[in-house]
């Protein structure tokens, strides 16, 4: 895992990140005022966004990049994600450190990686910098799969 400054990346991950802080205005977040978006990238260049979504019954709510990849994987079940940009706000202002999914959302990401069978490059937002994760694997290591209950 590596932290970039926002002009070191490329243009690709740069506009996903930017997908990820403008998917936070599809936030709807009344009860933590906590304004998550998250933006996917497929193999063919298609960007998926979500953003999460609260409920009066708070476990009923989703976070902002289960969102995007359910949706993804339900709008283009045929493209593999490459990569995952997270992005959140209090009011309008981003967090200054990078964002990390919460764990049902690492858990996620590594069946969505099994099941394309590809690492998902993964950017967590913040202000003072990127943090670059090259698959799940380092922030979820010894992760429960398909394979464990063969
Ligand atoms: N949240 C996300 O959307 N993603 C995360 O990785 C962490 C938490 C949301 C869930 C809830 O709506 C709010 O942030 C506060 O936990």
């Amino acid at each position: 895992m590596h932290i970039y400054e926002m002009a070191e990346l490329n243009e690709e991950d740069r506009a996903l990140v930017e997908a990820a802080k403008q998917a936070t205005e599809g936030s709807y977040a009344p009860y933590s005022k906590f304004r998550v978006g998250a933006a996917v990238r497929l193999k063919n260049g298609a960007i998926v966004i979500g953003a999460n979504q609260e409920n009066a019954a708070f476990p009923s709510g989703l976070c902002a990049e289960r969102t995007a990849l359910f949706a993804a994987g339900a709008q283009h079940p045929d493209q593999p994600v490459v990569a995952l940009a997270i992005a959140a706000r209090k009011g309008r202002q981003f967090l200054n450190k990078p964002i990390p999914p919460c764990g049902a959302c690492r858990q996620v990401i590594s069946g969505v990686e099994d099941r394309y069978g590809q690492p998902i490059r993964i950017l967590l937002y913040g202000t003072e910098g990127v943090l670059v994760s090259e698959g799940i694997s380092p922030l979820l290591p010894l992760r429960f799969a398909d394979e464990d209950m063969r």
